[in-house]
This record gives C-alpha cells, structure tokens and sequence, in this order.
C-alpha cells in the first residue's frame, strides 16, 4: 500500500551517518479527530516500544487542552513546554525520563498555542530544540482531539501522520473530516491508519477499507493500513496502574501489535532534510501555525 522508498533518500541518510551528521530525526504525530480513541496509549505505547529497540526516542505532549502522557505514565512534572516557552527552564529542565530511557516533553493545560507566541518566544523555543545535547531519532507526538489549530499546527510540522480510528460511526467521520482538512488546506496527502480497540482480526482492514474508499474518492491522499491494535483488557490494567502496556504486559495481545507496529514504522522512507536536528521540526511548527492560523481565523 504504501510507495516504495526512493533510493536517494536512502542515501541521503546514510551519507549523513557517514559523515558523523546527526540521523534525520522523524517525527510522527499520532492524531484521531474524536477523542477517546487510543491516541495517548498509542503514542506512548508505540514511543515505549522504539525506546526498547535501542531508539532514541522523545514523546511530546502536543494536547495543549489536557495533556495527559504524565498521567497515563504516573509522572510528576513541575514543569512543561510553557515553562520552556516563557524562559523559566530550559528543555532539559522540563524533560522527564519514562521506560526503556524515553524522554518526555509534558505539556499543560497553560501552554500556549505557536500561533500566539511572540517572535522573541518562538526563538526560545526553536533555539531551546537546538540546544539539546543528544540525538533524537524519533518524536512522536500526542495530538489533541478536534481540528483545531494547534492540531492543525503539530500535525502539519511531522513528518508522518497516524490516524487512529475505532469502531464507532462519529471516529470514522471526525477521522475523516480531519483527513479532509489537512489534504485540502494544508498539502498533507500521506496518513497511516491505526484501527484501536478492534474486536477480530478483520475489523481492523474494514475500518481502513471504508476510509480509503471514501478518501481515495473525493481527496488526493494515500491511506496506509498500518494494522489494528485489539480491545484489550491488560491495556485497561496497565492504565490503571499508570504503567504503558507493553511493560506491564508485554506478552498481551496489545504489546504484541505495538510491536509488530513499532517495526513496521522503521519502514518508512526516512525525512528528506539537510540535517536531523530537532530545531527543524520546531521551525516548521512555528511557520505551519502561521498558516494554519490563517485558514481557521
Ligand atoms: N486497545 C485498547 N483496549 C482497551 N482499552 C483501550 C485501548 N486503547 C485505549 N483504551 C482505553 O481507552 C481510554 C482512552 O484512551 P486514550 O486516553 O489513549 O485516548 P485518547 O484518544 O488519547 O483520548 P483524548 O482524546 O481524551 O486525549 C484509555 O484510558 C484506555 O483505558
Ligand atoms: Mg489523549
């Protein structure tokens, strides 16, 4: 389902490791339109895996409204990106360390949207990113629900889009209109589709079947089936003990799909940027919400 990698890009990143450059860090925003999905267990259960790997890996906390990584994982911060954002700290101050040595970027409900950041600001931030001593592989990023625009704004700046849908007429569609806004307004035209909370094995391709149809219909967009993660009961456990499921259960059947999911993101074709330096994603947030911020004003 997905295009093949071209072989320059290929090159391009191992010509970068050749030569002693940081890899191209990928970042990858886990987003759903309706809440309630899976989004977060996604996110940290996919970045908890990577992170077991032998990756380096960063989870940020993109749900300006209610972020809740530190509270799916049990951690306590004190401090987050708004605290980064007004100078207070800087990044290393505000990273906490979760499983397998995953580094976590907590938000709050006060951090502020990219849109609204001063110019001074947004130097801080982009300057804090490039401050950052160790080389990040991959970011996933744990997108709020709704299309508003600090979702329109991390998702737009990632590399790869995943879209989490379950089994529920109103994720189908909020998945799509999400889907819609960004090919329409914002060029994004690649998605990786995660079906969560499946009940068999099948359910999961029929989620992705129906999407694509009507995707491949009326957009200009390739849908990738990234596979389905079941209803499982050891995931609820997990929460419950703050703990992310492929730690706390990694024989179950939900660790068994992050997994399976964790290898085939290794996968795709890797960014095509001159350097992988997390400055860059930080630059396209701040340049995506300027736009994004003139299509929802
Ligand atoms: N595969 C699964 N099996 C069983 N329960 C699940 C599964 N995935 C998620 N859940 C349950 O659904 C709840 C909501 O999941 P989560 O918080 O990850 O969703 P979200 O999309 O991030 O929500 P929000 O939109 O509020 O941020 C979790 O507390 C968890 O108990
Ligand atoms: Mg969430």
């Amino acid at each position: 389902m997905y295009t093949r990698m071209p072989e320059r890009i290929t090159d391009q990143a191992a010509g970068l490791r050749r030569i002693g450059l940081p890899r191209p860090v990928k970042v990858i925003a886990v987003a759903s339109g309706k809440g309630g999905v899976g989004k977060t267990s996604v996110s940290i259960n996919l970045a908890v895996t990577m992170a077991q790997q032998g990756r380096n890996v960063m989870l940020l906390d993109a749900d300006l409204g209610l972020a809740n990584v530190d509270v799916l994982l049990g951690i306590n911060t004190r401090r987050n990106l708004s605290h980064v954002i007004s100078g207070e700290a800087t990044l290393d101050e505000v990273i906490v360390e979760g499983p397998a040595g995953l580094r976590i970027v907590p938000s709050s409900s006060g951090t502020r949207s990219m849109l609204n950041l001063s110019t001074a600001e947004q130097g801080g931030l982009i300057r804090a990113f490039s401050e950052l001593h160790d080389d990040v592989d991959v970011m996933l990023v744990d997108i709020a629900a709704g299309i508003s625009e600090s979702v329109i704004t991390f998702t737009r700046a990632a590399h790869e889009v995943v879209v989490v849908v379950c089994d529920e007429p109103a994720s189908l569609t909020d998945a799509y209109a999400l889907i819609k806004v960004l090919n329409r307004y914002h060029g994004v035209d690649r998605f990786h589709i995660l079906a969560n909370m499946t009940g068999n094995a099948h359910e999961g391709r029929q989620l992705f079947d129906k999407l694509a149809r009507v995707s491949q219909r009326f957009l200009d967009v390739t849908l990738g089936y990234m596979g389905a993660v079941p209803y499982d009961d050891y995931l609820r456990r997990a929460v419950q003990r703050q703990l992310a499921v492929v730690e706390a259960y990694p024989r179950s059947r939900s660790a068994l799909a992050f997994r399976k999911m964790a290898d085939r993101t290794e996968r795709w074709p890797p960014p095509q940027v001159a350097t992988g330096r997390l400055e860059f994603f930080v630059e396209r947030l701040i340049r995506s919400g300027a736009v994004a911020g003139e299509y929802l004003s």
